[in-house]
């Protein structure tokens, strides 16, 4: 069973999602910590409801961001975390937290990479470019995370329709529905698994 550390900034309901497939078996593994980058975000709550040892560290309490990444790093060491997953995380780590957990950390992207990701590529604002561009497909992307934003191996992929009338929160809704909710957890269970092999850059799913 492996020990997951969460990273989140907001609502948390891809947490929830993981902490979900997790109580149906789904996912041979456990969730342990969870460290929040703002005060009062809602997946505090939802980690702390299961009794899951919650943080929060600001970036903003840090001199430096090489200050925080390093003190994000220590908390997760300490802990003996196999896996950080980014749960609608919103900042963007350096080498002293990444180089640390090399093919170990995993995020959510809100989009099929390598379309509409990258810097300033987040949340609502990703749906929004999606509507002005007027792509009718969109998605959502689980990948490795490594120092370049959105442009680690990819895991797993699903694809979503765009409509007509769309917002860009009823958009949202229906990406997380549709895509995140499902792949995320499944990516987690293959991480579990050690089913993921990163090949040239590019992930392969071993057979069981
Ligand atoms: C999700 O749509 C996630 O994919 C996105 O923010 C939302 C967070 O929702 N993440 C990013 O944009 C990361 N760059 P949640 O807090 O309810 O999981």
């Amino acid at each position: 069973m492996i020990r997951i550390g969460a990273l989140v900034s907001g609502g948390g309901t891809n947490l929830q999602a993981i902490m979900d497939a997790i109580d149906r078996g789904e996912i041979d593994g456990k969730i342990t910590a969870v460290v929040s980058s703002k005060d009062g975000a809602y997946a505090l709550e939802r980690a702390a409801a299961r009794g899951i040892e919650t943080a929060v560290m600001r970036k903003k309490d840090y001199k430096t961001s090489q200050d925080y990444d390093k003190a994000l790093a220590l908390f997760f060491k300490e802990r003996d975390i196999d896996l950080i997953v980014y749960a609608g995380f919103m900042l963007i780590l350096g080498p002293d937290f990444v180089n640390c957990f090399e093919n170990r950390m995993i995020n959510i992207h809100p989009a099929l990479i390598p379309s509409f990701c990258g810097k300033g590529y987040y949340g609502l604002h990703v749906h929004e470019a999606v509507l002005k561009k007027g792509v009718k497909v969109t998605g959502a992307t689980v990948h490795f995370v490594t120092a370049e934003c959105d442009a680690g191996p990819i895991i797993l992929q699903k694809a979503v329709e765009v409509k007509d009338d769309d917002t860009p929160e009823a958009l949202q809704r229906r990406v997380m529905e549709q895509a995140e909710w499902i792949i995320y957890p499944k990516a987690v269970s293959l991480f579990a698994q050690n089913r993921l092999e990163i090949k040239d850059g590019v992930v392969k799913i071993k057979e069981k």
